[in-house]
């Protein structure tokens, strides 16, 4: 499979607001994703297909100080790769299919978005993002995962679903559209796991995880 996940960068910022725009066109405010990476509270994976480049639209130009901060960086990688040749930046142009951010808060991680390209879905993308996003949330020593969905989205409640989230709590009025009009705002379904350390939920998790690979063939690639 030539899918994979990794933490999200800076310069992926073009890419992931294309994605968010193009599968919550009508969210409002859209988020800024440039201030979600200066949030200490907040943590973004992204999922990249090997097998595609970015295109060039989706590159920022480079300013004067962009280049003259990336021959810095350029030259610190060379200087690094002598010493450790596995832990390479992600290649240019890599090109971004899906992504997903949480915050995480005490002992509870709350996912804010979870988005993959219209092309992409359904081959099991969101599951690689959410599997990602419950290791790397345990690993942050959450105990907990919230989240809220829209009472409409059907596909993204199974999704959660499956992944042992249940209902706990409903958002009267909690979505708010472009143009919105205060009578129409859509109710949003609290959802929340279990204790995602517990030995049930992680069974539930391995299942799900072996599952996935089955399906792909190969085992889940993560570079987190
Ligand atoms: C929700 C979303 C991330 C799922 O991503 P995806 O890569 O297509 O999902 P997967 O292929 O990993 O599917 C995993 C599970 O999700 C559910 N699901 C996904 N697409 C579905 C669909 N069209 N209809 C019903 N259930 C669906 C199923 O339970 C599926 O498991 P299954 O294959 O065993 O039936 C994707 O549809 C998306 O980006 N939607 C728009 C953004 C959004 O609504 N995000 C959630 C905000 S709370």
């Amino acid at each position: 499979m030539p899918y994979y996940v990794r933490l999200m960068h800076q310069e992926d910022v073009a890419q992931i607001t294309e994605i968010d725009r193009e599968v919550f066109p009508t969210q409002w405010p859209p988020t800024n994703y440039q201030h979600e990476l200066r949030n200490r509270l907040a943590h973004y994976i992204v999922a990249c297909d090997d097998d595609k480049i970015a295109d060039q639209l989706e590159v920022k130009v480079p300013s004067e100080k962009d280049l003259a901060w990336l021959a810095a960086r350029l030259r610190r990688l060379f200087s690094r790769q002598r010493s450790s040749s596995n832990k390479l930046p992600p290649p240019v142009g890599h090109y971004i299919i899906g992504f997903t951010g949480f915050w995480v808060m005490a002992e509870e991680a709350h996912i804010i978005n979870i988005a993959v390209r219209e092309a992409y879905q359904r081959q099991g993308i969101g599951e690689l993002l959410l599997i990602s996003l419950i290791d790397l949330a345990i690993e942050l020593k959450a105990r907990i995962i919230t989240l809220e969905v829209r009472v409409s989205n059907t596909t993204a409640q199974n999704l959660y679903t499956k992944y042992g989230f249940t209902q706990v709590g409903m958002r009267r009025g909690y979505y708010v559209d472009r143009g919105y009009n205060i009578d129409s705002r859509e109710d949003g379904l609290l959802m929340s796991t279990q204790d995602i350390t517990s030995a049930a939920f992680q069974a539930h998790l391995q299942q799900l995880k072996q599952a996935l690979s089955e399906k792909w063939g190969s085992p889940l690639r993560k570079q987190i």
